[in-house]
């Protein structure tokens, strides 16, 4: 884990919660993230074309497509774990930091869970947890300790908090990843692949967590090709292919009517598995 990943979803300036929906409603105007003919290169490659893409907020997106479309590119860009070459990106109305103090807000504002769960491993389950809270949030160590077995309570691993992650399942430290994130109070989470290091029995275990989640107002932007995921949770499919947005859609409409050949395909590809 890179010091940008330990601070990613980190760091003061949590959310001020509303009570009107649920715990996770962000309040405030305007959609949660925009992202606005976003450019990026990796050398030669152009990984990102002129992305758009709106998130209101409570809403959840999934980004699907083809191994090498851009996917993680964009997730990575949308924290600056990524600089980008051209166009903006706003997270709750505000352009992103470029460096120091508004960057660790940033990243405090903005969750992530990736596909490896990078837990500290001589750490405990309760001290990966209240760390981010205690050293970047300067929370006193009671509180932290309290939101975290709240937290590890809602994922339903509480009683694994005095572990060490290797004691733990695959899908069982992917909770606990999901839990030490949302300690940091993050306003959107991005989720990229969570469940596709996991073995099959544990997928769903999971899914489950990421759809209260969504249930309880959480803005997402979810990478996966769960598609009972995206028909359950999400209100928007993104179908990214060669970089660029290709289709956006209703999951109902993505995947019993998709438009492009591109989405045809990939469908295909992932629907015999
Ligand atoms: N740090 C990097 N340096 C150079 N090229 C990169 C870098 N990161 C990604 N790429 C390239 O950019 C393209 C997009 O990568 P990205 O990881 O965003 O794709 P993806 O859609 O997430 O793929 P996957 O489904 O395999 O995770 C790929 O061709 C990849 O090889
Ligand atoms: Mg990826």
């Amino acid at each position: 884990m890179t010091d940008n990943e330990v601070g990613s979803g980190a760091a003061e300036g949590a959310a001020p919660q509303d009570a009107s929906d649920g715990p996770f409603d962000a309040t405030g105007a305007g959609p949660l993230v925009v992202v606005e003919n976003v450019n990026k290169h990796f050398g030669d490659l152009h990984v990102l074309r002129d992305i758009d893409l709106t998130v209101n907020r409570g809403e959840v997106v999934v980004v699907i497509g083809p191994s090498g479309s851009g996917k993680s590119t964009l997730c990575r860009s949308i924290n600056r774990l990524e600089p980008i070459d051209s166009g903006t990106i706003l997270v709750d109305g505000k352009p992103l930091p470029q460096e120091g103090k508004d960057l660790a807000r940033l990243r405090s504002d903005v969750g992530m869970v990736f596909q490896s769960f990078n837990l500290f491993s001589h750490k405990t389950i309760l001290e990966n947890v209240t760390l981010g809270p205690v050293k970047v949030r300067k929370q006193g160590k009671a509180e932290a300790v309290k939101n975290a077995m709240a937290l590890l309570e809602r994922v339903g691993i509480a009683d694994q908090a005095s572990k060490y992650p290797a004691q733990l399942s695959g899908g069982q430290q992917q909770r606990v990843a999901i839990a030490r994130s949302l300690a940091m109070k993050p306003k959107v989470m991005l989720f990229d692949e969570p469940t596709s290091a996991l073995d099959p029995e544990m997928i769903n275990e999971v899914l489950d967590v990421m759809t209260d989640l969504a249930r309880d107002g959480m803005t997402m932007i979810v990478v996966t090709h769960e598609m009972g995921f995206a028909r359950k949770a999400a209100k928007k499919v993104v179908f990214m292919a060669d970089g660029q947005i290709v289709e956006s859609n209703t999951p109902e409409e993505f995947f019993t009517n998709p438009r492009s050949d591109r989405a045809k395909d990939f469908l295909s590809k992932i629907l015999t598995h």
